[in-house]
């Protein structure tokens, strides 16, 4: 198991923040880490790859603060390079990374946060533009607990003068991985993992040398597998901690779970019960395996309710699950999913990375052949998937596009 792409992205862009050589282990090499690296090389960064898993980041030579329309239009979390520019540079410009296929996702609380440590923000010509020759660290209480808000506000406040008190905050597991990094740079940060985050400003910050915490939702995506085709798993480096929601809900389903120090093991017998789900912020049930856990409902013994809360528009695997026999019910964000003893393959077209992976989900566990279309959304977020569900048993080969 991997490290977590949605820590590695704020990490790698953490590294904006000095001009001393930093290192990464544990990266994932999947394509939004590659579109991460273009976009600090293209600022000026070497980034290098010494090894599998390893990244060297130099930003020293970094003297571009504008990301630019056509990275960020491919990867949204690119937004949150906005906080250490602005920190480095007193000045960025990040493309207006605008609506994607889940949802708006608006980006007026990052702006909100930033604007209370001093800078001034500008949207022009697609680009939001901020300016603050002098970053001032302030009480700023989010809206909502977002994660990229929190992570932008965190990478200016290291770099502010005085002292930033966060409230609201976002509690993931990614917060805490991005705070524990900071701290090696030389920043002052307490309480992150709590909604309280306390930041005292430094003059300088220099290298780090950090470990990427391993992925939760590539690890609850293996936990389905093993307990949608009625077997058994075991998710080495897996911290059971940061999947406890998602481990609940396996239980309710009917899985025996096994929490170990490094590793989570599930075994499935028979056909899962149904459950109920509600997508929230951190330590909830994650947004990011709510599609993953339907592919579950559609086979469970009964009918399981599933509300999504954080995104208005993330039931897009809905329709192609029903390609494959499924029977779900929407109302607004609600998912009514009658279990079906079997569904059947079927061609199937990926619209996001977890929709996509649902797919594969689904795909294991139904009769006959399913082909996924526009797989390259999986490739986003999803190391060796192929391979490591052909370890656990799984037919399954890619075909060229
Ligand atoms: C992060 O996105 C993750 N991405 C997402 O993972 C994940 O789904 C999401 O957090 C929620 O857990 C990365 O970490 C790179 P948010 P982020 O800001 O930071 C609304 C995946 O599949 N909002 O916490 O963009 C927003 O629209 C991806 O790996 C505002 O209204 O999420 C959403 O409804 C997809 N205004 C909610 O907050 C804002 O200014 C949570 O978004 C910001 C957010």
């Amino acid at each position: 198991m991997g490290g977590a792409k949605n820590s590695a992205l704020p990490l790698m862009f953490a590294c904006l923040l000095t001009d001393e050589v930093c290192r990464l282990s544990n990266v994932p090499e999947v394509a939004d880490i590659e579109t991460a690296a273009r976009l600090l090389e293209g600022l000026g960064a070497r980034v290098e790859r010494p090894a599998a898993g390893e990244m060297e980041i130099d930003c020293s030579a970094v003297d571009q603060w504008v990301a630019p329309y056509d990275l960020v239009r491919k990867m949204r979390a690119s937004f949150v390079a906005l906080g250490p520019l602005l920190a480095r540079f007193g000045r960025a410009r990040v493309s207006w990374p605008g609506g994607c296929a889940i949802g708006s996702r608006p980006v007026d609380v990052h702006i909100a946060g930033l604007s209370r440590l001093g800078a001034a923000i500008e949207q022009e010509h697609g680009y939001v533009e901020a300016q603050a020759p002098k970053l001032v660290g302030g009480h700023i209480i989010l809206e909502l607990p977002s994660v990229g808000a929190t992570e932008n506000v965190m990478m200016a406040a290291v770099a502010a003068e005085g002292v930033t008190r966060l409230e609201n905050a976002a509690r993931e597991p990614e917060i805490i991985d991005l705070a524990d990094a900071l701290v090696k740079m030389g920043a002052v940060v307490r309480g992150a993992g709590s909604s309280v985050i306390e930041i005292e400003g430094v003059a300088k910050l220099g290298a780090m040398e950090h470990a990427v915490a391993t992925d939760r939702i590539v690890a609850g995506t293996y936990l389905v597998a093993g307990a949608i085709s009625g077997g058994e798993v075991e998710v080495s480096a897996a911290r059971a901690e940061h999947l406890q929601s998602p481990l609940e809900v396996l239980e309710a389903a009917g899985a025996v779970v096994e929490r170990k120090t490094d590793s989570v093991s599930l075994r499935m017998d028979g056909r899962p019960r149904p459950f109920e789900v509600a997508t929230a912020a951190y330590p909830g049930f994650p947004t990011d395996l709510q599609a993953q856990f339907m592919a579950l409902a559609c086979l469970a013994d009964g009918e399981s309710r599933i509300d999504e809360t954080i995104f208005e528009n993330r039931f897009m695997h809905v329709q192609e699950l029903a390609r494959m026999g499924a029977d779900i019910g929407l109302a607004g964000n609600r998912a009514l999913v009658k279990g079906r003893e079997r569904l059947s393959g079927a061609p199937v077209m990926a619209t996001d990375l977890r929709a996509s992976v649902s797919l594969v989900l689904a795909g294991l566990a139904a009769e006959g052949e399913t082909e996924v279309l526009r797989v390259y959304h999986l490739d986003r977020g999803y190391e060796s998937l192929e391979s490591n569900l052909r370890r656990l048993g799984a037919d399954i080969r890619r075909e060229k596009a």
